[in-house]
């Protein structure tokens, strides 16, 4: 089943403290940005990539997508102060699709299995969302102190893809910014019109690259895949 996918790629990555877009630095030998391009770029049932870029780095960005054979690409336009107004910016520019997947571009170890469950559903559903069951024992601290253990049985921990009926996710986006509701994902958005969102089972490789860290956990994901 077709989807389009919009990819928040605008960040600043302060997290990382490597001086430059996490999504340029290399993993396996490749960019970042271009391993997660790639998933879309052969996935067949995608019929468009949409990328939230900072201005400054548009035409590195395009430079990237030609060197790489990207060719899905249908719009790069600006992202915003916060990863919610990069998605917007590319919800705004898009035709009416189907189904909208929404993936950060710091995700690169997404895999087709999961995606095509993500789209199905979507179909029938409307929001559907990727996550994994929290491994740790979860508690709530306040200043330092624990207030409560949380039964871990009802606790998920959330990625990206999110995959939205595409009216759906305007509307959420829409209204969103019309009263200044910044949500940590856009799964929130949806929520907040009460319309039901469900999940689907992810793996715990989909990990978000975002300190150094995860470049080594990133590199390790890839030989285990490789052998
Ligand atoms: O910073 P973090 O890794 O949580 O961001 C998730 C994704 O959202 C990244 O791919 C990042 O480039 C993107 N982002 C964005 N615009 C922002 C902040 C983050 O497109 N203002």
């Amino acid at each position: 089943m077709n989807y389009e996918v919009v990819l928040p790629a605008a960040g600043s990555g302060k997290r990382m403290g490597a001086g430059q877009n996490k999504l340029f630095l290399s993993l396996g030998g490749k960019p970042i940005l271009i391993r997660t391009l790639e998933v879309f770029q052969n996935d067949d049932n995608c019929t468009g990539i949409w990328l939230a870029v900072k201005a400054e780095e548009r035409d590195y960005i395009q430079h990237l997508l030609e060197e790489y054979g990207i060719t899905k690409v249908k719009g790069l336009p600006n992202g915003g102060e916060e990863r919610q107004h990069s998605v917007y910016a590319c919800i705004k520019e898009m035709e009416q699709v189907d189904i909208v997947l929404v993936h950060d571009a710091a995700r690169p170890f997404i895999t087709k299995p999961i995606i095509s469950r993500l789209v199905t559903e979507a179909y029938e559903k409307g929001a559907v969302i990727a996550g994994v069951k929290a491994k740790d024992t979860m508690k709530k601290v306040n200043n330092g102190v624990i207030v409560e253990t949380v039964d871990r049985e009802s606790l998920w921990m959330i990625q990206t893809p999110q995959a939205f009926r595409f009216e759906l996710l305007k509307r959420a986006e829409e209204e969103a910014e019309a009263i200044g509701f910044l949500g940590t994902d856009e799964a929130m958005l949806v929520e907040r019109l009460n319309h039901q969102v469900y999940i689907v089972e992810s793996t715990y490789e989909n990990v978000k690259i975002t300190t150094k860290e995860d470049l080594v956990f990133g590199e390790a994901i890839l030989r285990h895949r490789n052998e």
